[in-house]
């Protein structure tokens, strides 16, 4: 009897054979491991998406969710509130230009990367990845450094779930306190003396008179505090295991870094981290023959979608040359990622550094200890070795 449980050690190691099965015999299965149903072909969560009315996210986004999250922020509300608020956070997101990150980003990369010229074998993720990530992330929020290393931590924390209880444990909650005091201070500090950074804007941004209250800015920044931190580190683990898996991409990413780009499309489409967000039906719907009913929770497998061969050809192959349109890496529809330019940017960077100092490199190990998270699937550690 198929199952499907998204918090299972199973899932995280290889969830794309649960994926293929879902796709071809349950296009929408009840999981009664994850108490949702959960929608696998590309074509279905792609309608899914540009259903909000249908298909809410007031409830929640992540798997499981955190307290007081759903309804207060820009990836749990509905139109019309939540085209206010992203509204309201692009209006300071476009202040910033993306063309002034791109040195400082760069630099940032150069920074971190440089150690790894000695090290014959290291952990990307706690080498590079997370480092390059927070001090990227602190330059564009504009948080006070010092404390890069905590709030990583606690970022990680938050987007975790006790696999046992399905649930968010004491630990994982603390940790989402500590970002929200954290949060709080910072706010608190930049309305006295605002600068030239996101937050500061946020604060400030304001559209026909309308502005983001205290409780916005406060939720605005923590979440935008674990999406950048948590999606940005996460990804670029899964793009380097992507590349370590694949040496002819990596080499001719390499050879030729203005490949990166289309690289890290295609690795967006074929693993990457942002595996499963949730939905909840608001009204009764009928979907391959299953009665699906107002109140039920859907699970849209972003992971298993990019997957689909209906929409890409040989979808389990990794293919440089593929550019895959319209893939689910950054969601889509109303609540498609807000970080995407960003993002690509950093990643992109990022790379073009690491590998002029770690040009060649293999996976030290075949299994990886996976983040135990409903919603992710990156590894905590990914240590590589240089090749000579
Ligand atoms: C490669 C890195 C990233 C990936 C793979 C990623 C992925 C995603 C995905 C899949 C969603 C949709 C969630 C849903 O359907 O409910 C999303 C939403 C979002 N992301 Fe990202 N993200 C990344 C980086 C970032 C960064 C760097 C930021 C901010 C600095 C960011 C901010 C957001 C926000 C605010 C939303 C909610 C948008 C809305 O609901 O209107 N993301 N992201």
């Amino acid at each position: 009897m198929f199952s499907f449980d998204p918090y299972s050690p199973a899932v995280d190691a290889d969830p794309f054979p649960f994926y293929k099965t879902l796709r071809d015999e349950y296009p929408a299965f009840w999981s009664k491991e994850a108490n949702m149903w959960i929608l696998s072909r590309y074509a279905d969560i792609v309608t899914a998406l540009n259903d909000w009315q249908t298909f809410s996210s007031a409830k929640g986004n992540l798997m499981t969710e955190l307290p007081n999250r759903a309804g207060n922020t820009l990836g749990t509300t509905d139109p019309p509130r939540h085209d206010r608020l992203r509204g309201l956070i692009q209006h300071a997101f476009m202040r910033r230009n993306l063309e002034s990150l791109s040195d400082p980003i760069r630099e940032i990369a150069r920074t971190v990367a440089a150690p790894l010229a000695d090290q014959d074998q290291f952990d990307f993720i706690t080498e590079f990845s997370s480092q390059f990530t927070v001090k990227v992330l602190w330059a564009v929020l504009g948080l006070p450094t010092g404390d890069e290393a905590t709030a990583r931590e606690k970022a990680v924390l938050m987007v975790q779930s006790d696999p046992a209880t399905r649930t968010k444990g004491p630990e994982h909650l603390a940790a989402y306190q500590w970002m929200q005091d954290y949060a709080a201070q910072v706010i608190a500090d930049r309305r006295k003396n605002p600068q030239d950074d996101l937050i500061s804007q946020f604060s400030m941004a304001e559209i026909d008179g309308d502005r983001l209250d205290e409780r916005e800015v406060l939720l605005t920044t923590t979440t935008l505090i674990m999406a950048g931190v948590e999606s940005l580190a996460g990804f670029m683990s899964m793009f380097v295991y992507n590349l370590a898996d694949h040496p002819e991409a990596r080499r001719q990413c390499v050879a030729n870094p203005a490949l990166l780009p289309d690289a890290i499309e295609e690795s967006l489409r074929f693993n990457t981290s942002a595996q499963r967000f949730r939905r909840c039906l608001q009204k009764d719907l009928e979907l391959h023959g299953q009665k699906m009913k107002a109140g039920d929770f859907v699970c849209l497998a972003y992971g298993a979608g990019n997957r689909d061969e209906r929409q890409f050809p040989n979808a389990d192959i990794y293919d440089l040359a593929r550019r895959p349109r319209g893939h689910l890496g950054f969601g889509g529809g109303v609540h498609a990622c807000l970080g995407t330019m960003i993002a690509r940017l950093a990643v992109k960077t990022a790379m073009e550094e690491f590998h002029k100092i770690v040009p060649d490199y293999r996976r030290a190990a075949d299994q990886l200890p996976w983040i135990p998270s409903s919603t992710f699937r990156s590894p905590m550690r990914l240590d590589l070795v240089k090749i000579h």
